[in-house]
């Protein structure tokens, strides 16, 4: 924690020390408008998706980082009655929303690829990149020269970036090592960052991102190796709590998916897949098949498979950000959350296809581009996404028990996230009750 603190900025440290003593003590937060989606138990989908509990005039009391009451501000201080020694912040008014979850994001990696967004920029398709060998072939090149404190330096850095836009959870995949020592070096890396930042990082392993150049024609055997090597191997490792493969033309088939996923849901793994983004080869069906806790892209998603999605209640990962930089039509949100499908938003930061660690770049994308309303993107951005990475109990709304980890934003609302575009909203992040950014 200490590292982090110097790295931010020397003038926080004070604050920081400060503020974690604050932490241990019972903190009262009060004068906050205050927006929290309801948590019914499961991830919220149709009229659910945009169920907002609001108090304008709130508080919130935390102990040791937790959640104890939250509610209008004169309940909340009859409750509290004669506590004693009590801190208290002023959140003079602001409004108050939880932390960003960003349940998908590759934003472990060695190298940046500004000159293919200027190759796309001028009509050479994404597939078409890495069948030349760029792309995310480009960022396996780089991540094998680099050693795990590069890794761990850069994807720091991103992280922490991420934390100051008001993202406090964050999911990171490996995926641009390939081979089983070069994801478990990019797995290293993550566990090294998740214990240098105040987030709640949780790791996936996407040994299946690409076919390596040596297994071109025979991906199958790259799959028998991913199962027999590297899954086991990870699991030994023991940071990833995920398994997740990129199912695509001209990259892994659902065949091929579903003997990969069904090996890592036998070692323990929760199971994802980076579904139908180009082309709609049935990755969401396969998610509503294994009961995957996401299906992430889903451009291309074919309504009988987003129906079976909504029936197995896999949460939908929709990444407005890859639809942006390549240029594409944004995913059927409005479509998914009338047939049901609980929706949530995430960045996919990386540095190919969408190359933002912005939540709030994200929820304005989604409001302005995908028809989901302010309520139903929050939904998205904090509630939803917990579920998709089976945390919901900790984080992802302001509920008591849960994590004290929440945003003060400069407006009225969260609509404030879309209507303000280009700039950061987020005034205050709070992680466990303490203040991180400044
Ligand atoms: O989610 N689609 C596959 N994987 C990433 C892109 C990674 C890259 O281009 O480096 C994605 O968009
Ligand atoms: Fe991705």
């Amino acid at each position: 924690m200490r590292l982090m603190w110097k790295m931010l900025s020397g003038d926080c440290l004070q604050d920081l020390n400060n503020s974690m003593d604050m932490a241990m003590k019972l903190q009262l937060f009060r004068n906050a408008r205050i927006f929290t989606p309801e948590d019914r138990g499961r991830p919220s989908s149709g009229n659910n998706q945009s169920r907002i509990i609001r108090y304008d005039h709130g508080a919130m009391v935390v102990r040791e980082g937790i959640i104890t009451n939250i509610g209008a501000e004169a309940d909340v201080l009859r409750a509290i009655g004669g506590e004693r020694f009590i801190d208290e912040y002023d959140c003079l008014g602001r409004s108050m929303i939880p932390g960003f979850v960003d349940p998908h994001t590759h934003c472990c990696f060695a190298s940046l690829r500004e000159e293919e967004f200027e190759l796309r920029a001028a009509g050479t398709p994404y597939l078409e990149i890495l069948r030349r060998g760029g792309g995310i072939l480009s960022s396996v090149n780089a991540v094998s020269k680099a050693t795990v404190a590069e890794l761990s330096n850069m994807t720091r850095d991103l992280v922490l970036r991420a934390l100051k836009l008001g993202t406090t959870t964050i999911e990171i995949k490996s995926g641009y090592g390939l081979t089983t020592e070069a994801e478990l070096k990019m797995l290293e890396a993550i566990g090294n960052t998740a214990q240098e930042v105040p987030l709640d990082v949780v790791a996936t392993f996407l040994g299946a991102h690409a076919v390596p150049a040596e297994f071109r024609d025979r991906s199958d055997d790259f799959i028998s190796l991913l199962i027999e090597e590297s899954l086991p191997a990870v699991k030994k490792q023991g940071i990833a709590k995920c398994c997740d493969i990129f199912c695509e033309e001209g990259v892994f088939s659902i065949d091929q998916g579903r003997r990969l996923l069904l090996a890592a849901k036998s070692l323990g793994f929760s199971v994802k897949i980076h579904a139908d983004e180009v082309h709609d080869l049935g990755g969401a069906g396969l998610a509503a098949e294994l009961g995957a806790i996401s299906a992430d892209h889903l451009l291309a998603a074919s309504d009988d498979n987003i129906r079976a999605m909504a029936k197995a209640g896999v949460v939908a990962n929709l990444l407005p950000g890859t639809a942006y930089s390549l240029r594409k039509p944004y995913a059927r949100a409005r479509d998914m959350i009338e047939m049901g499908v609980p929706v949530a938003l995430a960045t996919d930061c990386n540095p190919g296809s969408s190359y933002t660690e912005s939540m709030q770049f994200i929820f304005g994308l989604a409001v302005v581009n995908m028809e989901m309303s302010p309520a139903e993107a929050l939904v998205a951005a904090t509630l939803n996404p917990a579920y998709a990475l089976g945390i919901a109990q900790q984080v992802g709304s302001l509920d008591i028990g849960k994590q004290a980890d929440f945003l003060l934003l400069d407006g009225e609302g969260p609509a404030v996230l879309a209507y303000h575009a280009g700039v950061s909203s987020v005034q205050e992040v709070f992680k466990k009750g303490v203040r991180v950014t400044c």
